[in-house]
């Protein structure tokens, strides 16, 4: 194995070991097509400087659900510098739309030049600022609202998301097993028990019929009935 194909194997993005066994996590991430250029240079700024993006093989999910659902309109809750973003995009086609959202204009500045290189900027809307507070001002009804921000909102996001997502629309929503931390018997921490109360009302839900895949972090997916 070369120096950097063992680097790319340890990106600080992948969760490694926590889901699956390292091996197994090995081969899933050995299945995945070689990435564009932007991609596989943002993969690589992001682990640097420990962006958390979802990475390649949750990306590769992300766009599969897109598919299945024949989306075109996103709503993406925390976009960082735009990699899930950019899976979004390549994915709605010529007149999708996908809404990037960060609190962080740095962040946002960054993306734009990635939007343009991976050329997909013209089908994504850039909005620096509070994420729920856009999605409450959002009138129309996506077919997917995907759900990245800080953990403690997600109770927060959950509230918000139904009024504004088709039927048969999916609410996507990262971190959900919160690296193994969902698991602690008596957890302290804010965010942990933040992601506990969401996962418990998303499954309870009757307006979501909801499965956590146990890939990376855990990805929560709700269809809406
Ligand atoms: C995990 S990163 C997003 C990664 C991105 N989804 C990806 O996979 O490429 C979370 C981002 O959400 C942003 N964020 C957190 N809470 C936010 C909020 N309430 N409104 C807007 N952005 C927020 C942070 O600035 C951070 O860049």
């Amino acid at each position: 194995m070369t120096q950097s194909k063992k680097k790319d194997d340890r990106a600080s993005w992948r969760h490694y070991n926590f889901t699956t066994a390292g091996p197994v996590d090995d081969y899933l991430y050995s299945m995945l097509p070689k990435r564009d250029p932007v991609l596989a240079e943002m993969e690589d700024y992001a682990s640097r400087q420990r962006i958390p993006i979802v990475g390649p093989a949750v990306a590769r999910v992300l766009q599969q659900l897109a598919m299945l659902i024949n989306a075109r309109t996103v709503f993406e809750l925390g976009s960082a510098i735009g990699y899930s973003t950019i899976w979004w995009a390549q994915m709605v086609g010529d007149k999708g739309r996908v809404i990037y959202t960060d609190g962080d204009s740095k962040n946002a500045e960054l993306a734009r030049g990635y939007f343009t290189r991976a050329g997909v900027a013209d089908r994504i809307t850039l909005h620096t600022g509070d994420a729920l507070e856009f999605l409450s001002e959002q009138n129309q009804e996506f077919d997917i609202i995907f759900n990245d921000v800080d953990k403690e909102d997600y109770p927060r996001v959950l509230r918000l998301v139904a009024p504004r997502l088709r039927k048969g629309g999916l609410f996507i929503t990262d971190n959900v097993l919160w690296s193994g931390r969902v698991a602690e018997k008596n957890p302290q921490e804010a965010t942990t028990k933040a992601i506990l109360e969401f996962n418990r009302k998303l499954y309870d839900s009757a307006e979501f019929y909801t499965t956590i895949l146990p890939i990376r972090d855990g990805l929560a997916v709700a269809l809406k009935r």
